[in-house]
Parts: C-alpha cells; structure tokens; sequence
C-alpha cells in the first residue's frame, strides 16, 4: 500500500516531450536526456528508459553515482557524466564505462590512471567555460589541455562540450556570444591536428530557441518533464505536457474557532471560526516552509489556502469552504485536479525559486507511482 502523499508520473508525457526534443534536434543532432537529481524528481531509470524508448540515445547524469542505478538496471547506452569528480570518484567511471567532462589535466590523468587498472579506454569531453562561470577550460587553453590528453594512453577525447549561461533570456546575446567562443575552442582543436569530437551545447532553452546552438548533440533537462526553461514566461501555449502530479489525502479535519492558533510559531490565528484539515504532507517530502500562509492547494478541484506554517511532516489547510470535504479526500499540491492546475512554476514563483528546484526537492521518501507503469528492463537495455 502507498503512502498517500505520493507523486504520479505520468510516462506518456515524458515521452512525448522526448520526442517533441528528438524532433527540434532534427535527424543529423543526438539527444541526451539528462536524468541527474533522480530525473528532476521524476525517479531515473524509469524516465531513462522511456526516453531512450522516445528516441534519446544518450543520457546525463551529474555525479557518477547517479548512473550506477542506470546501469544495474541495464542500460548501456552512453552516460556522460556531466559534473566535475574527484580523483577518488574516477574509478566508479571507469568501473561503468561511463563519459566523463572534463576541465583540467589532472581530472584527466586520474581517469587515465584508472582506466588503465581496469583495462579499458575512457571517454573525455572537454569542457570549455565560455561564459558560465563555473567550471570548463577557458577556450585559449584548450589545445594546450587537448594535446596532453591525447598522449595518454588509456583515454579518448570523445567530446567537446559547453554550457550556456542565460539562452533562456528574452534577447539570446551572451548566448550567441558563447557560441563564437566555444567555435574558436573548436578551431584550436582543429589547429593542433586532433579530430573533431562531439560537440555539444544546448540545454533545454537552447534547443528551443537557439536552432544554431544544436551542433551534434543536445542535453535537455527541464523541458523533458514539461516546465518551460522559462518558467511561467513560456506561456499557456507551451507544447510540453507536465508530467508530475503530487498528491496526498486529508488525514484529519478540525474545528478552529476565532483566535484559536494554527501550527508552529502561532504565525496563523483564525479570524473568524474555521474548519482545517490538516495534510500529511510537509517540508521533508518537498513541500517548501516558503508556502507558509501563502501556499495553495487543490481540494474538490477549487483552490484552498495554506494556514500557518508547513512543517516537517504536515500542512494545514483552511476548507471552510466545503463543508462536504472528508477526511481521505484527495489534496493537490502540484498538479491537476478537475479543472484547474497548479503548476511547478505557480508553487516556485510563491518561494522565490524555479520550477527545477521545486521538482528535485520532492523528497526521496515520497512514492512515485508510474502511469502508465514504466517499460521492462529488455525494452532499452541496448
Ligand atoms: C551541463 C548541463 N547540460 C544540460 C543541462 C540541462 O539543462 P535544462 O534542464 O535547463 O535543459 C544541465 C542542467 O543544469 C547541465 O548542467
């Protein structure tokens, strides 16, 4: 029996915004569905496996750790490993044959060196910062780095790979501006002899709006699970179809007269008597303390207010509203209910965040239940 906080995923929808990417990629540009942070929420290997089944050939993950489940469940597609590691992490990427990014020489050496225990011959792709900030080489040190990658033994350079800063924005610019740098990366490639590898740039926003940025392959995130890179500015319009409803069910429905105080802090005093059910639902399944006194949910398909604070473990609501509302009756937090919906993008707007981060806080202790339910390990163990 399943916990009644839980969250639906529904696969078809995932599948078809893989496909709505594979055709924006068009035939010539690979697609890798990054699944890092559980799938955004959504629970990996299922989401992997539908997406390979909707045409991605290559997945993301950020840690290594994140493919070790990937893997156990028999997918041998390519899995690049999209984060930096430690030297003590490059023998779990050696150990699963997975693509590692790179930004340094030592990065490289250590992977070198544990690919040779194992007797095997990694994939590199080089990370070139051209304007994120974050991690990647500058492109003027690229051949310098390329050229002593390329004398190690027990590696390949597989790829050369950016990542954009802001091709979400209304006027792509910087965007644009980034893929001059990460074509002069290339060229210092071209120039010290070393045959093209994979390059890849494009996120989610990218792929929708920058058709330049596509090159060889795509790695969309958030636009597999339906949420526009952004966010709300993507309009009722968007063809992506949310996948993740969160749900639960009223456990228990009290009277609360005027003056009569509502959960921790007594942030919340009833201003006149109201009925409030209280949700088995709080912060540690992904219910943010920020919907405190400010949040929504969906009771009988109509919006209710979220009264006094969201703890640990449950959130009061005021139904005062209907007085037919029992106690098991269904309560959506993101999702559809009849016919209104609150989204990932509403509920992270009211704390300040984006819908990204709403999806992959949805606690490791909330139920995912697949519909339809996921494919078999044999459909995508190729
Ligand atoms: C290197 C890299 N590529 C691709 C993505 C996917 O981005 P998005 O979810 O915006 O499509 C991410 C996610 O942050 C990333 O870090």
């Amino acid at each position: 029996m399943v916990r009644p906080t839980h969250a639906e995923i529904d696969l078809s929808a995932i599948a078809a915004n893989v496909a709505l990417a594979c055709r924006l990629a068009g035939p010539e540009t690979r697609v890798m569905a990054v699944v890092k942070a559980d799938a955004y929420g959504h629970g990996a290997v299922p989401v992997a496996r539908v997406a390979l089944g909707a045409g991605a050939t290559w997945l993301g993950v950020a840690i290594p750790e994140e493919a070790v489940p990937l893997r156990e469940a028999g997918i041998a597609c390519g899995i690049l490993v999209l984060g930096p590691i430690a030297p003590d992490q490059a023998d779990l990427v050696a150990a699963h044959d997975l693509d590692q990014c790179v930004s340094d020489q030592a990065q490289a050496e250590a992977l070198d060196r544990a690919a040779r225990a194992r007797g095997r011959v990694l994939a590199l792709h080089l990370k070139v910062d051209t304007g994120m900030g974050r991690v990647g080489l500058r492109p003027r040190e690229v051949r310098r780095v390329a050229e002593k990658i390329w004398a190690l033994p027990s590696v390949r350079l597989a790829g050369l790979m950016t990542h954009f800063a802001d091709a979400e924005a209304d006027e792509p610019g910087f965007a644009r501006e980034q893929l001059v740098r990460f074509a002069e990366a290339a060229r210092e490639l071209a120039a010290a002899g070393i045959p093209a590898p994979l390059r890849h740039a494009a996120n989610s926003a990218a792929l929708l709006f920058l058709p330049e940025a596509r090159l060889d392959l795509v790695r969309p995130g958030i636009m597999l699970y339906g949420y526009h890179p952004r966010g709300p500015r993507g309009g009722p319009e968007s063809p992506l179809r949310p996948a993740l409803r969160l749900r639960t069910a009223i456990s228990q429905i009290q009277d609360v007269a005027q003056g009569e105080s509502v959960s921790y802090g007594r942030t919340f005093v009833a201003p006149r008597d109201l009925r409030v059910a209280t949700l088995p639902v709080g912060y540690a399944d992904g219910c943010g303390r920020l919907l405190s006194n400010r949040g929504r949910v969906l009771i009988r398909g109509q919006r209710v207010p979220i009264v006094g604070r969201v703890c640990m473990d449950m959130t009061m609501v005021d139904v005062s509203g209907f007085p037919d509302v029992r106690v098991g009756d269904e309560a959506v937090l993101i999702g559809r209910q009849g016919a209104d919906e609150i989204t990932a993008d509403e509920v992270a707007e009211l704390q300040g965040t984006i819908s990204y981060e709403v999806l992959c806080r949805i606690g490791p202790r909330v139920p995912r239940v697949y519909l339809p339910p996921p494919p078999a390990a044999s459909a995508t163990a190729s």
